[in-house]
């Protein structure tokens, strides 16, 4: 069976307990119970402007997580150097502005393509596995192997939020860029926007090896707990995998 994995991005559940800076909910009890269903990494965002997660919580879960940790990170000289010392498996390296919601769109690599080579090469030397967030556009990902990333993660924010036609259009985009993107042997990743209704299209494209989804489950979880809600997206994920 062709596997995919996933990364729970529990972001959203410190911004719950920032809104009233209380102690609860407690994130490492999250993480137990995300990967008590099965989950294969913890997603976390260390923003500039520490919204949610704190630099406290990712010793904190780097100490405890028995799966993958996947840092999300802006690419400044600050992150890398936290990175550094965290040691996740992972560090996904994200465009970053302060004014935004929650990250809107992809990195350009073309345009930043020293700085993002630079803190790639930092985070490849200190054995964490760097992966690019961006757009499915191939002009982007025919740069990724000149910048040395092993994987890159598809935003599918656009798929996510569009309509009709269009997003049959911006689904037939990721499904060439993850061919693309395999074709030249880099692992791909995939997310942002993705819920129970607009998972399994993109679930079903046979080379995406990860998603990592984090809004959509933590809302789900108010109602049925985190746990099930990370049960409900593995089992709609595997679903479209099963005998491909
Ligand atoms: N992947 C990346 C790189 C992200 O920045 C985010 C949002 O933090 C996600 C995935 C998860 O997006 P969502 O919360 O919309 O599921």
């Amino acid at each position: 069976m062709n596997k995919i994995e996933l990364g729970v991005n529990i972001d959203h559940i410190a911004t719950l307990r920032q809104a009233r800076g209380t102690a609860y909910p407690d994130l490492l009890d999250a993480v137990r119970l995300v990967e008590d269903a099965g989950a294969h990494a913890i997603t976390i965002h260390l923003r500039e402007d520490r919204r949610h997660i704190q630099d406290a919580d990712v010793y904190a879960i780097r100490q405890m997580c028995t799966r993958r940790l996947n840092l999300e990170l802006a690419a400044t000289d600050e992150m890398v150097g936290i990175a550094c010392d965290v040691l996740p498996n992972d560090a996904c390296v994200v465009p970053e502005k302060r004014e935004e919601l929650t990250t809107e769109g992809g990195l350009d690599i073309i345009g930043q393509f020293e700085r993002v080579r630079s803190v790639t090469q930092r985070l490849n030397a200190a054995n964490i596995r760097v992966s690019l967030f961006i757009e499915p556009d191939i002009e982007q990902i025919r740069r990724v192997p000149d910048i040395g990333a092993p994987v890159i993660e598809l935003h599918t924010g656009t798929y996510a939020n569009a309509t009709g036609e269009s997003k049959q259009h911006e689904l037939r985009r990721i499904q060439e860029a993850t061919e693309f993107a395999h074709n030249l042997g880099i692992q791909v990743n995939a997310g942002h926007g993705l819920d129970y209704d607009n998972t399994q299209a993109i679930a079903a494209i046979p080379q995406i090896h990860e998603l990592n989804i984090g809004h959509s489950m933590v809302a789900r979880a108010v109602f049925v707990g985190i746990r099930q809600a990370t049960v409900e997206m593995l089992e709609l994920m595997q679903a479209v995998r099963a005998g491909a």
